[in-house]
């Protein structure tokens, strides 16, 4: 039988719409080492960067039922394009705590600014979302000190292995130039992909501009969270158990994953879009 929700014991739930999301769990069991994980991606829907709000909340309320039902204690939705066009449903119809990616990088960045202006970039979703946009405008940056870019060829880049090269190089300089040009002294990476381009960003952006990893920022305030609800494992000497679920096996998984993960995917569980859909909720 699976752990109580409401138990320290329970895994975290982990989602993304493919296996972006690893970056996440990397950074979670780095700071939560003694926590059991059990990842979800949806890999037969991705991408969701480039759809519709209504859709990608569907998929998103699949995603989250089905980690409830294994029994997870929160939720943590990694992928920038979900969290956008889903959270507050989430945390309307879900009985677990949700987490999601933008806050946290928000915060992130306005305590790393000094003055400039903070740029924004993710998928065509979420930028269009608006979210990242209000939550530093809440924050106190009036608009001129919010610049935001959709950079929609970075997750194919990255997910081909192409760090360094050439093109994504190319790609960089198109889509951040305006951003260097008008003096951005922090840059929020609003896309579970875009932590593997840090260093080809870096590059570009120069040595004064702070980037914002969403995936470490999300780690840290799911170590908050659950500490104040009282659901931090105090076990810390164990090593966690880190499970794998997907919708479907890409090519070049195992790569793929390696990647985003650090370190090889062992064992996948496969869940069907027809099982999926049976998490749907009646809003959807
Ligand atoms: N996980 C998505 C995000 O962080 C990127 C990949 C996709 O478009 O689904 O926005």
């Amino acid at each position: 039988m699976s752990p109580n929700k409401n138990d320290a014991v329970a895994p975290i739930g982990v989602f993304d719409s493919g296996m972006g999301g690893l970056t996440v769990l990397r950074a979670l069991h780095e700071r939560l080492p003694g926590e059991d994980i059990i990842y979800f991606g949806d890999t037969a829907r991705v991408p969701y960067g480039t759809k519709g709000e209504k859709t990608v909340r569907a998929f998103a309320s699949q995603d989250a039922g089905l980690l409830v039902e294994l029994g997870v204690k929160m939720v943590v939705v990694a992928c920038n394009t979900a969290s956008a066009f889903a959270l507050e449903h989430l945390r309307e119809t879900m009985p677990v705590p949700i987490l999601g990616v933008i806050n946290p990088g928000v915060r992130t960045a306005l305590a790393m600014t000094r003055g400039g202006p903070v740029g924004v970039i993710g998928t065509s979703g979420t930028i269009r979302s608006g979210r990242y946009q209000e939550g530093l405008a809440a924050g106190g940056l009036g608009e001129d000190r919010i610049l935001v870019q959709e950079c929609p060829l970075f997750v194919p880049l990255v997910e081909e292995g192409l760090m360094g090269h050439a093109m994504t190089v190319m790609a960089i300089e198109e889509y951040l130039l305006p951003l260097r040009d008008a003096g951005v002294d922090t840059l929020i990476l609003g896309c579970t992909h875009y932590p593997a381009l840090k260093d080809d960003i870096g590059r570009f952006m120069g040595p004064d501009v702070k980037l914002v990893d969403s995936a470490d920022a999300l780690a840290l305030a799911a170590q908050d969270r659950l500490t104040e609800l009282a659901l931090l494992r105090g076990d810390t000497s164990r090593e966690g158990k880190l499970e794998f679920y997907l919708s479907d096996i890409p090519w070049k998984f195992q790569e793929i994953g390696a990647r985003f993960l650090g370190k090889p995917i062992e064992e996948v569980i496969t869940v069907g879009l027809d099982e999926m859909e049976a998490f749907s909720d009646s809003n959807d």
